[in-house]
């Protein structure tokens, strides 16, 4: 949906540009981001990346640049040139993770002098970008204090773990810090940001921090220190930032219940389906029962088992003899012979089964930083 509202003077989103950011270490996800890129794990089967692709498209911006680190390639090839969605892509090939101000400097040439929308590529909204950027377009347009920067807040318990801001009683923001052991507010930054040119001399000036990172917090700090206005919204519904598991399981258990019921694929007359649930062309449920919200990808089968609440069944799975719920299983996996699977996210490939009948061993062949709870 390109949004179609324009105030006098003032520039439309098809003139703001996006910058999704897509590389990074994903240290708090491996073992799944050694071989892949934590940005392409499903959410109710549709790759994380895509739901904030598909949001600045929605908001009518059609320029996107995606920065990239290790799984460039990864990312390239799941995300194409853009033209599924209508707009362009350009990747923005990052060597090494230096922070998320960096990613800023080297996409200085495909910013150019356009305002943008920077997003965090494993960040999750359930509020659309359209009202975000439109705020801040609104008071670009005519005025003299037209804001250099904006950024999303939202209230939460704990603020030591995020980017925390110090909000004045007009409403600017007077002071950014990142991690702070006494936290100035109960508001953290949230992974969405909105700038105009002078954030390149901001990001060109500051020094990387202890953690040998260019912060964002600190560009936006100098933004602040030079005069500039920095405009603030708090965020309306759910924000999660997916970069570790149980935060992944519980945005793809938010994503599942605002699923439409489809059935594509086959279910026998043995099975049961109920709730919330979309099967996916060429699945296969047998003897099975399936009780949504749940999505099963293409070609997956399900036999002699059962599939709670809350998963999500990549393509080319095979589950036979199983219970599962509560849990994310990636591409081409197959679980055999296990009786209750929660909670859990298993990756590309993966193959789980039970031993031998009445054998009391368990055989592992894991990968480094796997988790295993018995
Ligand atoms: P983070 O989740 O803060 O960092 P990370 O990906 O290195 O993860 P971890 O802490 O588990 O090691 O990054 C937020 C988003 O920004 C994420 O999508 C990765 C991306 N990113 C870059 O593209 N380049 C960078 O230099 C950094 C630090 C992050």
């Amino acid at each position: 949906m390109a949004f179609s509202t324009q105030w006098a003077g003032a520039a439309t989103l098809s003139d703001v540009k996006g910058l999704i950011l897509s590389g990074g270490a994903g240290t708090r996800l491996r073992p799944i981001t050694h071989t892949s890129a934590k940005q392409l794990v499903p959410i109710a089967n549709k790759p994380i990346l895509f739901y904030g692709i598909e949001d600045m498209v929605a908001a009518g911006i059609t320029e996107i640049g995606i920065v990239t680190g290790d799984t460039g390639p990864d990312v390239e090839a799941a995300v194409g040139d853009g033209s599924r969605w209508g707009v362009n892509i350009t990747f923005i090939p990052q060597d090494e993770p230096l922070g998320l101000a960096h990613c800023v400097l080297i996409a200085a040439d495909f910013l150019g002098d356009d305002d943008f929308v920077m997003y965090l590529g494993d960040n999750m909204l359930e509020q659309g970008l359209d009202r975000f950027c439109h705020q801040f377009l609104a008071e670009r347009s005519g005025t003299d204090e037209a804001p250099a920067a904006q950024i999303l807040l939202a209230k939460v318990e704990d603020p030591r773990a995020f980017g925390v801001a110090e909000v004045d009683a007009t409403g600017a923001v007077v002071g950014l810090v990142e991690k702070p052991e006494v936290p100035p507010s109960d508001l953290a930054l949230v992974g969405v940001y909105l700038f105009d040119k002078s954030i390149h001399e901001a990001v060109r000036t500051i020094e990387p921090s202890e953690r040998g990172e260019l912060e964002i917090t600190d560009a936006i700090q100098w933004l602040i220190d030079a005069g500039k206005r920095v405009r603030h919204e708090i965020l309306d519904g759910w924000w999660i930032d997916t970069g570790k598991k149980d935060p992944l399981l519980a945005c793809n258990r938010l994503v599942l219940d605002t699923l439409a019921s489809r059935i594509d694929g086959t279910v026998d007359d043995e099975s049961v389906v109920e709730g919330r649930v979309v099967i996916e062309e060429g699945a296969e449920i047998v003897r099975s029962r399936v009780r949504g919200p749940v999505i099963i990808g293409r070609g997956t089968r399900i036999v002699d088992s059962v599939v709670g609440p809350y998963s999500s069944i990549s393509e080319g799975c095979s589950l036979t003899r199983t219970e599962i719920d509560h849990s994310v299983v990636l591409e081409g996996s197959t679980i055999t012979g296990i009786p209750r699977v929660t909670d859990s996210l298993i990756g590309r490939w993966v193959e789980v089964g039970a031993s031998d009948a009445g054998a009391p061993s368990t055989r592992l062949l894991l990968g480094d930083h796997s988790l295993l709870e018995l």
